[in-house]
């Protein structure tokens, strides 16, 4: 998720059990023209697993993308054609690739072509509810080569609004035979359980549910396996997660960026505190020194007796 999965909150997610995290987004025009920003995203920094997710509507330049990803050290390729931001679909990549499949093809096809890494898809149901064809796209992908599927259950016209509709990813399951990954709205085992039900998928991708909760996807993995233990950090643990979360936004970012970036995920992490002292708060996300910032994440974030479970 752009903004949101960099290396340190993949680290942390990896950490507390994710089965497998990917990258922001990565633009291949801009990653080829060697902007910053687009290399921080690409870069694993040490990641066990590293799937670097690209976006693009010119096979050139995926190729190209491809090649730079694999020199992060890429372990898999997934492709973005679910995005539905007007920058992004006005830009012809996205979920705008949804409305043209033999075009969606030929870079599904540039990025095969040019690596012997596993190819990953990430799409939509379609672009409308009048034009839903995630089953061909998918059926097409894996005829192409491409090793698994995932399917937020909305449209592009929908972008975040309404819910997702799990059962017409099992249109998708009827067409392939690969890996089915079932995504949208997921945020504990239960709503993994329904959805995995209603879509005939073999994982889940959670999103949104994440934030200022890392630990999440890896909940939700143990309670579907049937493990107990995984729980919420609480107290003592939740203050170091977010420490560790803040002190390696520092140092992948440094001082200026690291502190603006870390500021949504510090933002995320308040929901969980049981008391509110608005000023100490307000001051933690707005100071621009890291050691004030610190000491405010341990005077908030300390002695939390608050151990409820998040899933
Ligand atoms: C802020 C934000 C950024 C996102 N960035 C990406 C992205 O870079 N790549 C991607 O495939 N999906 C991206 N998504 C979509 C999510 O991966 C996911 O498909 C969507 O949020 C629905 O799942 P959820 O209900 O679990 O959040 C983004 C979503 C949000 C809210």
């Amino acid at each position: 998720m752009s903004g949101v999965t960099d290396v340190p909150f993949r680290q942390l997610a990896w950490e507390l059990g994710a089965g497998m995290v990917v990258s922001e987004m990565v633009a291949s025009e801009a990653l080829t023209t060697g902007q910053e920003e687009m290399r921080l995203k690409a870069e694993s920094a040490g990641l066990p697993v590293h799937i670097v997710q690209l976006a693009g509507r010119q096979p050139g330049w995926m190729r190209e993308a491809t090649k730079l990803a694999e020199g992060t050290g890429a372990g898999i390729i997934d492709i973005n054609m679910g995005c539905p931001s007007k920058r992004v679909t006005t830009g012809y990549s996205g979920s705008a690739l949804m409305r043209d499949l033999d075009h969606a093809m030929t870079l599904i096809d540039a990025v095969l072509e040019t690596t012997s890494l596993p190819v990953t898809l990430k799409m939509r149901l379609g672009w409308d509810a009048e034009t839903i064809n995630a089953p061909e796209l998918a059926a097409r992908a894996e005829s192409a080569g491409v090793a698994m599927v995932t399917v937020h259950g909305r449209t592009r016209n929908q972008f975040y609004k309404g819910t997702a509709d799990w059962s017409k990813v099992s249109a998708v399951r009827e067409r392939i035979g690969i890996p089915l990954v079932v995504n949208g709205d997921i945020s504990d085992a239960e709503s993994a359980r329904r959805a995995l039900i209603a879509s005939g998928a073999d994982a889940v991708m959670v999103g949104r549910a994440t934030y200022g909760a890392p630990w999440v996807p890896g909940q939700i993995g143990a309670a579907l396996n049937g493990e107990t233990g995984h729980k919420k950090p609480a107290g003592g643990e939740l203050l170091t997660l977010v420490c560790r979360h803040y002190e390696k936004m520092l140092s992948l970012y440094g001082i200026e960026l690291g502190i603006r970036n870390a500021r949504k995920h510090l933002d995320w992490y308040c929901a969980h505190l049981t008391d509110f002292p608005i000023e100490r708060r307000r001051e933690m996300m707005t100071s621009k020194e890291p050691k004030v910032v610190l000491r405010l994440i341990r005077s908030l974030f300390a002695d939390l007796p608050d151990a409820r479970e998040a899933a």
